[in-house]
């Protein structure tokens, strides 16, 4: 998978991606991150990507043209998947669209800034906007740094354990049940003694009664085959 990341702000991402799993799975070759620098398809003298708006009103606004030459630059050298705007009024990313958006090959992701971005670039350029919350983040870098983790930990090799993507929070629809490591008993605090009898079996079996326990504590809407608002697939 490759992911190439617009932003006006390309250093905030810098050690993100420079870091850990998502560093590991770019040196394995599993993934590509490349963050670009709007501004250098910017033709103003001063590197410019953003104007007044028309009709006036408070905000700077990203300008049409230097996506424009970023996106058909990019797409002139390979074909995309999609081409995704991180966006607070997009759909909300959810597991299900991790997993979707996992299986993609190409995928150019754009951070808006400023009070918006040039409506025609949402309507001619953009094949899909994604949300990572009902809250407005002061740029999209926050949120492409984030879909790209939730897409990379998926791919196959990308973690340790060939399992454990597969064992995260959401992946049955249910959170994850409690962890414990060494000591066993910490002055007094025990670690139940089922993980200690190496009884497989019972070790699943009491794993999952925990976690239907926990998601009907905490997350009881994901029972009800509610809280799926951000798991929306293929539009
Ligand atoms: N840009 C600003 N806020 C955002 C959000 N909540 N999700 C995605 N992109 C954003």
């Amino acid at each position: 998978m490759r992911i190439d990341i617009l932003s006006a702000v390309p250093r905030l991402l810098d050690s993100w991606f420079g870091e850990s799993i998502l560093q590991r799975a770019q040196t394995k070759g599993l993934a590509e991150v490349h963050v670009h620098d709007l501004r250098q398809w910017s033709t103003d003298k001063h590197r410019r990507v953003d104007d007044y708006p028309y009709g006036g009103g408070a905000g700077m606004v990203m300008t049409l043209e230097p996506v424009h030459r970023a996106i058909t630059e990019l797409k002139g050298q390979r074909s995309y998947d999609e081409v995704i705007y991180m966006s607070p009024d997009g759909e909300l990313l959810g597991q299900e669209l991790a997993n979707t958006l996992s299986t993609r090959t190409n995928l150019i992701l754009l951070c808006g800034h400023y009070k918006g971005i040039d409506e025609r670039i949402r309507q001619h350029l953009v094949t899909r906007e994604v949300s990572i919350g009902n809250y407005v983040l002061s740029g999209g870098e926050l949120a492409a740094a984030v879909v790209s983790d939730a897409l990379i930990r998926l791919i196959p090799g990308v973690l340790g354990d060939a399992t454990s993507a597969l064992s995260d929070s959401f992946q049955d629809g249910l959170v994850a049940p409690p962890a414990y490591t060494r000591p066993a008993d910490y002055q007094g605090w025990q670690v139940p003694e089922v993980l200690l009898s190496g009884h497989e079996g019972k070790i699943d079996a009491w794993r999952h009664e925990q976690a239907l326990e926990r998601t009907r504590q905490r997350r009881p809407e994901l029972l009800q085959g509610g809280g799926n608002e951000g798991d929306a697939t293929d539009r």
